[in-house]
């Protein structure tokens, strides 16, 4: 039998088509907004700083001098910086055709958003969720419209305990297990709102997608003792960041995916490996679960579905 060998040759032209990207400025969301723009869409870099983001545009200019970038503050720790940016988007364009949320943090020492919540639930799940109700609309009214997000191999160890969402100075931290509940929420929150959409009759496809382990700067704070282990594991074990980046630019863009799918690398453990179609835990699927993220972040955010 033929393997399913997905590269990026495989995606068309990409005109006319905008495509937002959160993190665009490191690592696969980096990789990622390069694959898009090459082939003619129109990126909206959305990055916490610009100085960063600047000179990821310029390195992408330099390699494709016609890139449509466009850059956009968006400091997911602030529920006020997701709404002037939606606000901002909402005013200049009519249209959005993937929004793929991939900007994360990884084990940082424990700390608060701007809307005091812990960090990595508070980045990687609350402020996508913030934004991704704002943007909703304008996603619902594009045409064969997606919403990707980056999850992890870390979801599978990841439980969900809303107690542990909302800063607390006086709380026990375990930072990898606050990265993995963060990454299962990202899977909750694909099939929930997966479902939401399929009820309402909307068209938009949700989809997940995870990078294995890739050669990023998401690692910067594995540097302590206990994490030697793992930090060994990750250097025989990975890819560079460009291969990881490949489930996700599938997920944005393979005409065949359809909703509710995650894609990962092929190979051992899904560590490394061409991109395919992979499955997450029970527990990622448990509606229990997904009801219960989907009425935190209701509750947290004050945002919810608006078509
Ligand atoms: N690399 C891996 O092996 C791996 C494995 C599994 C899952 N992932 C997932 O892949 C995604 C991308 O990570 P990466 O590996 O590419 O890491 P990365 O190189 O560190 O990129 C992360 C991006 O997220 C941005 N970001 C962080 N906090 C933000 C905030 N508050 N507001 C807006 N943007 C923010 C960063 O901005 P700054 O540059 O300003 O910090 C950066 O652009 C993450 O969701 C991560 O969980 C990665």
């Amino acid at each position: 039998m033929k393997k399913d060998i997905w590269t990026t040759n495989q995606i068309g032209d990409l005109t006319g088509k905008v495509f937002i990207v959160t993190g665009a400025n490191s690592g696969i969301g980096f990789e990622a907004t390069k694959v898009f723009a090459g082939k003619g869409a129109q990126v909206i870099m959305a990055c916490r700083n610009q100085s960063k983001a600047q000179d990821a545009k310029q390195q992408i200019l330099r390699e494709f001098p016609d890139a449509k970038l466009v850059l956009m503050q968006l400091d997911l720790t602030d529920f006020s910086s997701i709404e002037s940016f939606s606000n901002e988007v909402k005013l200049q364009y009519q249209r959005i055709d993937v929004l793929l949320n991939n900007a994360g943090i990884m084990t940082v020492p424990y700390g608060s958003t701007k809307d005091n919540l812990e960090l990595q639930i508070g980045v990687n799940h609350f402020g996508h969720f913030y934004l991704t109700m704002k943007l909703l609309p304008l996603i619902d009214k594009t045409p064969n419209s997606r919403i990707v997000s980056i999850a992890s191999i870390a979801h599978k160890f990841g439980k969900l305990n809303p107690t542990t969402f909302v800063y607390d100075e006086n709380r026990k931290y375990h930072t990898a297990r606050a990265y993995a509940q963060s990454k299962l929420a990202n899977l909750l929150f694909t099939y929930g709102l997966q479902t939401r959409l399929e009820e309402l009759g909307s068209k938009v496809k949700v989809l997940a997608a995870h990078p294995g382990i890739s050669r990023t700067n998401l690692g910067e704070h594995i540097k302590t003792l206990s994490y030697k282990p793992i930090r060994g594991l990750i250097n025989l074990f990975n890819q560079s960041q460009q291969e990881g980046s490949l489930p996700g630019i599938r997920a944005c863009t393979d005409s065949s995916a359809k909703s509710g799918q995650y894609y990962g690398p092929s190979g051992f453990y899904e560590m490394k490996g061409h991109p395919v179609v992979t499955k997450s835990t029970k527990r990622s699927h448990s509606k229990e679960l997904q009801n219960i993220l989907w009425e935190e972040s209701h509750k947290i955010t004050k945002q919810d579905i608006l078509l």
